[in-house]
């Protein structure tokens, strides 16, 4: 079968890019399939950084094909700035990387949206600030522009009024200034000149390659527990990040036949919303340090904890994950500590999964075990999980990989 999907099991950067980049030796395409800019992949090669938000992490490797589904919301500004930086690193990205003119485009005012919620919410999530939420919002509400339409400029001005009239009511009821339209039509006319190389419909190129016999990756951006239905709701991003949300790039989920599920020895989230094995100390602090345990996308310091067993578990369920892929061993070897919850006691009960329910996730008190080495902590997480973690990250660097069990 020709699909593996890569998603996170915890809250987001647990390292996936550095492992889409590693697999991908093996893969002949990489497909975003949901988010956008708010993702933040990081891959060192010889030394040298590459940060991914857009764009499909797999590129780096040559012979790589780079996909992005129509379950993105892409960011023109974005897109523009990542593909020309990576162009000017490794080369023309024409005939390599493709977009879905299905995928919907965050609009300028989309970002001021998110920006104008957050600054106004009694309760920030504390977003990437990057048009997610608003973007996805208008998707749904049928208020979107999609990449297509502004290849088709006679039909987006007969459609843009709808989401220009609602947005702009949105923007002035916080006594802020709304672009022209003509600034707007402006700016998707100078995106979709730039743009339009790289559109297809990425459907038929899926078939193509799949009847060429091409391995495919499906390369997930955040974590599980920021996916809109199963993360930790409010706090969470606006789109399906597990392993089921792969599908809506319009690939049958039976096809679908292998999920690494990456999880850090460690836990990390960044901005707001509960954290059961926060540890807000100097271990804490040191793990942020040791780990450079900051934002790909905002720069901002992530709260970091322990590994927390019951999440992963849960994840692993949602998920349908056949192998797991622990990363940055080698941080928890420099703190000497290898620490993970178990179980969960919540309102005097102990449990072995988190809550479905958004208070229950503030009584959490996790139960914790230490163990001798992190090889100790994979035989329990194995025991647990009843998955083999078949690839063990120990360092930054491509090469810096130990394959277990016959990988
Ligand atoms: P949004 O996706 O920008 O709307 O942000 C919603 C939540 O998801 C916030 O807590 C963000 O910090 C978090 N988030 C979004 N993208 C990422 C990511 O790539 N890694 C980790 N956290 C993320």
């Amino acid at each position: 079968m020709p699909y593996t999907a890569i998603v996170g099991l915890q809250w987001g950067d647990e390292g996936k890019g550095k492992v889409i980049d590693y697999l991908a030796k093996d893969y002949d395409a990489v497909v975003r399939f949901q988010g956008g800019a708010n993702a933040g992949h990081t891959v060192y090669v010889n030394g040298k950084k590459f940060s991914f938000h857009i764009l499909p992490s797999g590129l780096l490797r040559e012979e790589v094909v780079g996909i992005i589904g129509p379950g993105v919301v892409v960011d023109p500004e974005s897109f523009k700035s990542e593909a020309e930086s990576l162009r000017s690193q490794i080369g023309d990205l024409e005939g390599r990387l493709f977009v879905d003119p299905r995928a919907h485009l965050v609009m300028p005012y989309h970002k001021m949206e998110d920006e104008l919620f957050e600054s106004h919410s009694e309760k920030p999530i504390g977003t990437t600030k990057k048009g997610i939420g608003p973007a996805n919002r208008d998707k749904y509400a049928r208020l979107g522009i999609r990449l297509g339409d502004i290849l088709r400029p006679s039909y987006l001005r007969e459609h843009i009024n709808r989401a220009y009239d609602f947005n702009r009511r949105i923007v002035e009821s916080y006594g802020k200034n709304f672009p022209e339209k003509d600034q707007i039509l402006d700016f998707l006319m100078e995106f979709a000149e730039y743009v339009r190389p790289f559109v297809a419909d990425t459907v038929l190129l899926l078939e193509d390659l799949e009847k060429s016999g091409a391995r495919i990756l499906l390369e997930g951006a955040q974590g599980t527990y920021l996916d809109v239905n199963f993360g930790t709701y409010p706090f969470v991003t606006s789109s399906h990040t597990i392993s089921g949300g792969a599908a809506i790039s319009g690939i049958a989920p039976w096809k679908i036949r292998r999920v690494v599920g990456v999880f850090k020895a460690y836990t990390t989230r960044v901005g707001e919303g509960p954290f059961p094995t926060e540890e807000r100390s100097e271990i804490g602090e040191r793990l942020k340090e040791e780990g450079s345990e900051f934002g790909t996308t905002t720069g901002r310091a992530r709260r970091c904890g322990w590994l927390d067993i019951p999440l992963i578990r849960y994840a692993s369920i949602i998920n349908g994950v056949t192998d797991l892929f622990m990363t940055k061993v080698d941080v928890l070897e420099k703190i000497g500590i290898y620490r993970a919850a178990v179980e969960y006691e919540v309102f005097e009960e102990r449990t072995g999964f988190p809550p479905a329910y958004s208070e229950d996730w503030y009584h959490i008190k996790p139960v914790y075990k230490d163990y001798r080495s992190w090889e100790d902590m994979i035989n329990e997480i194995e025991k647990t999980l009843e998955i083999d973690v078949r690839f063990v990250s120990t360092g930054r660097e491509r090469e810096e990989v130990i394959e277990r069990k016959g990988g």
